[in-house]
């Protein structure tokens, strides 16, 4: 029979030599277990007279402590093992780039919306907004387009399924024009007409035409102006508006021109075209802006005496404006949503 030293040298070993812990329990089993080998002496002591079994139970107790000591140093050897490999295997290398948070950042489309609701405000105007499910009444016929009038096929028209109150059937607005005659409506029906103050209002948003090339997108989007007073004149437009351009281009090199046209509800009507005078789109004229003189019949159907009042309206295209303002050549491109595209445009 080995000696206790001996058996405490061996079981030593064998626990070292267990490489994850169950093969610690198998090994731990062999001492300690049931039938281990040192419960086998412990059982043994039972046939020992009382003196001898004395010191022998003291011998073995000791040498179960040392193997039980043994076996939890080596229980917490594998465990600081199984947590060390876990932590090599999650490490973070906190050296390493982190991805970065992409800022995001206003559509070019949006910036120019607000920039556009800024200088406005800044000289007195008032931001409005309407539906863009319209009736045939304020987009066309309280604009002075009666149906079957030639002008309404200027724009083409998204209808939309349902029927207003006087079953004409719904429409995508082709224009923020009716917003002009929303508001204005409002407003004499709160001030009454006889005192009051000026209508002085802008309105952007979302509009719709069946149309599609470089200048033009079935959806974009206008900012209607509105100023009704009792002396608000062509010569106010021309001031006010090449003041706008000059404010939202920071430049006052550029050529704003006023071209005679035609539009049902303003009388005389002229389209705003400009170009810059220098740079690198010097030269170029681009449309941005249809506008006149409040027609007296949309005057009328706003519920405001023409022979009283009178003003001016416009309607701009922010695409238009979003263009010259970048140098951006085609329209299509605010919509195609590419991010190598709208990341030009940083905040
Ligand atoms: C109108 O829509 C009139 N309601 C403007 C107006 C308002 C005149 C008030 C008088 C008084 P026009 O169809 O020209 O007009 O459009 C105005 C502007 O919207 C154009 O100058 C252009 O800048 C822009 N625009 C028109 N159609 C499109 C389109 N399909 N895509 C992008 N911009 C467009
Ligand atoms: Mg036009």
């Amino acid at each position: 029979m080995v000696s206790l030293d001996q058996l405490v040298e061996d079981a030593k070993r064998d626990f070292s030599k267990a490489s994850d812990p169950a093969a610690l329990e198998d090994a731990k089993a062999r001492y300690l277990g049931k039938s281990g080998l040192l419960t086998e002496r412990l059982k043994a002591l039972g046939g020992m007279s009382p003196e001898e079994r004395k010191s022998a139970g003291a011998e073995i107790n000791r040498a179960k402590t040392a193997v039980e000591d043994a076996l939890n140093a080596r229980r917490q050897a594998l465990a600081d093992q199984v947590l060390q490999a876990r932590l090599a295997a999650e490490a973070i290398d906190v050296s390493l780039p982190g991805r970065g948070q992409a800022l995001g950042s206003l559509h070019p489309v949006m910036r120019t919306w607000e920039r556009v609701e800024t200088i406005f405000h800044s000289i007195g105007f008032d931001v409005a907004d309407g539906p863009e499910i319209e009736t045939d009444w304020f987009n066309f016929t309280a604009l002075n387009s009666p149906e079957n009038h030639p002008a309404r096929s200027m724009q083409d028209t998204f209808y939309v399924d349902g029927n207003d109150a006087q079953g004409k059937p719904l429409l995508l607005r082709t224009h923020t024009s009716p917003i002009q005659v929303r508001y204005a409506s409002e407003h004499v029906k709160h001030y009454g007409q006889n005192n009051m103050p000026p209508i002085k209002v802008i309105a952007p948003g979302r509009t719709y035409r069946v149309d599609s090339d470089a200048t033009h997108s079935p959806m974009f989007h206008q900012v209607e102006g509105l100023w009704i007073a009792k002396d608000v004149s062509f010569a106010d437009l021309k001031g006010v508006y090449t003041d706008f351009l000059r404010t939202f281009f920071e430049t006052n090199a550029l050529q704003v021109r006023f071209r005679p046209s035609y539009f049902p509800f303003t009388e005389p009507s002229a389209e705003i075209d400009m170009a810059f005078a220098s740079g690198k789109l010097a030269g170029r004229w681009l449309e941005i802006s249809g506008a006149g003189q409040v027609h007296p019949n949309v005057l009328r159907n706003m519920g405001i005496d023409p022979e009283r009042y009178m003003g001016f309206a416009f309607g701009s295209g922010l695409e238009r404006l979003t263009m010259l303002r970048y140098g951006i050549d085609d329209l299509r491109l605010f919509f195609d949503n590419d991010l190598r595209f709208l990341a030009q445009f940083p905040a």
